[in-house]
């Protein structure tokens, strides 16, 4: 389910405008002042503009808010969307606008009079994510919807073969938060590890190289841990290696993804008010499997690799008891004292034998891994704990270029304690106290000494009951564009 929208960009036309059909869409600075495409509105339309931009309704909303024109005289387009202009756009106010944009609706083709507005990549990045709604389940009443033909959204602006091409690797971005979003929204009785599997095999066509580890292999490698949470479940643990072959003959950097298609607590089993929401909780599996997709659309100048761990955390006469001991790949034993400690058991195996397969450059994992990282940052940061300043700071810069949130919170052993066993090498859990940093220190212990590290709790960010800025109601793809653009800098610069 990706936006229905074909976006492209063409030279200002001012000669076209009165036959343009649908919406137009225009900027005005925040004292009023016009570009000469929107002045040619305003000239078809008897000053119509003009009359907003005097009135109260405009001298007094936000910069950024949007007006709309109804049915104008003058013009064949059923809208004008005037947007006004924030004080000093950036990328980050034009990515707003396109949303904006989306927001007023998406049926009917739109033709935007950038004019003014530089960033017009940017903007139409806003407004295909902000277009996006998952829609799969919905029996169609409406037959314009039922055609689901792509909507043109067409970009006037100077130098439309520059912009396009500035696009071109947004659009991969796009397509990445989709394909993410996509697998976070589906219910857990359709996308199983299977399913996930095999939508990932699906990701050979953009030339990722895919392979897919079933238990027997699992086993083999000595990844009792994360069978240890799938073992309850009809569902068969997978873990499913996606490589991109973009750069020279270095060690790849690595991405690593949490994916528990559904997360019922097992044995520890979690109350029944809210539990639905554990379809997500292969968040982060979905946000490694965007980024993958992302590389190779655009077919990035770097290696990456892509691991995610597929399972279902469920009850059952199989599935792992509190009080268990399992024994990880790296050979370390775990008690197992609470079965929704289910994550970093995931993980663990993941970790490991990422390094030990691939001697990454660097390795960043995404989970949405505790309760306690809602408690710390809302649904406005994701948390951030990382071994190395260079690449938390590349990072993070990264996700605030993107307007992503991430928050860092600290490591350190003295939180170790908290996660002593009474029989075993380790605790899966450290008690209330510092919930996430006791994951994340978890974590740290299958990280080799000298592997660069993030680790990502994103249980706040991956989903969004509500919406924000760039997404309707859902999941958010939160993720994507940072790590994409952390690759791009880091590597491809
Ligand atoms: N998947 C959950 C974390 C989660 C909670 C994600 C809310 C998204 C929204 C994770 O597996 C979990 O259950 N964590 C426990 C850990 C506890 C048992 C130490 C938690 O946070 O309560
Ligand atoms: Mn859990
Ligand atoms: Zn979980």
């Amino acid at each position: 389910m990706t936006a229905p929208l074909e976006t492209s960009f063409v030279e200002p036309d001012a000669e076209a405008i009165a036959g343009l059909e649908g919406r137009l869409v225009a900027f005005v600075t925040p004292d009023g002042a016009m570009d000469p495409l929107a002045r040619r509105v305003d000239r078809l339309t008897r000053k119509a503009l003009t009359r907003l931009v005097e009135s109260e309704t405009f001298t007094k909303a936000k910069p950024g808010s949007s007006h709309v024109l109804a049915f104008p005289a003058g013009l064949a387009a059923e809208a004008v969307q005037v947007i006004k202009l924030a004080r000093r756009p950036g990328p980050e106010a034009a990515r707003k606008a396109g949303a904006e944009i989306a927001k007023a609706g998406v049926a009917k083709p739109v033709t935007v009079l950038a004019g003014p507005l530089g960033n017009v990549a940017d903007l139409a990045l806003g407004l295909s994510l902000r277009a996006y709604d998952f829609t799969a389940y919905r029996s169609v009443k409406d037959e314009d919807a039922a055609a689901a033909e792509p909507v043109p959204a067409t970009v006037m602006a100077k130098d439309a073969a520059a912009a396009a091409e500035a696009f071109a690797p947004l659009a991969a971005q796009a397509e990445g938060v989709f394909f993410t979003r996509d697998l976070v929204n589906e219910p857990a009785n359709v996308l199983t590890t299977t399913e996930f599997a095999e939508r990932l095999a699906a990701l050979r066509d953009v030339g990722l190289e895919v392979e897919v580890l079933e238990e027997a292999a699992l086993e083999k490698l000595g990844m009792r841990t994360l069978l240890a949470v799938g073992q309850g479940s009809e569902s068969p643990s997978k873990v499913v290696v996606m490589q991109w072959k973009g750069g020279g003959d270095e060690a790849p950097f690595a991405l690593v993804g949490k994916g528990v298609v559904f997360d019922t607590g097992g044995i520890s089993i979690k109350p029944a008010a809210g539990m639905e929401e554990m379809t997500m909780d292969m968040g982060g599996a979905g946000v490694v499997s965007g980024v993958m997709k992302t590389l190779a659309l655009r077919k990035a100048k770097a290696n990456v690799v892509g691991l995610v761990g597929l399972v279902e955390n469920m009850p059952d006469g199989k599935a792992t008891r509190p009080g268990d001991v399992v024994k990880t790949m790296k050979g370390d034993t775990v008690e197992v004292i609470n079965t929704d400690a289910e994550g970093r058991l995931v993980l663990a195996d993941v970790l490991w034998y990422a390094q030990e397969r691939f001697n990454p450059t660097g390795m960043i994992d995404l989970a949405t891994l505790t309760g306690a990282v809602i408690i710390a940052l809302g649904h406005q940061n994701a948390g951030v704990f990382s071994n190395d300043e260079e690449l938390v700071g590349a990072f993070l810069k990264a996700a605030d270029s993107e307007s992503e949130g991430a928050w860092r919170l600290p490591l350190g052993p003295a939180y170790d304690k908290q996660l002593k066993s009474r029989i075993a090498d380790i605790s899966n859990v450290g008690g209330r106290p510092a919930g996430s940093i006791t994951a994340a220190q978890f974590l740290k212990r299958f990280v080799k000494d000298g592997t660069p590290w993030i680790h990502l709790d994103i249980a706040g960010v991956a989903y969004d009951g509500k919406g924000t800025d760039l997404v309707n109601k859902g999941a958010t793809g939160w993720g994507v564009r940072a790590l994409d653009r952390l690759i791009r800098d880091k590597f491809e610069a």
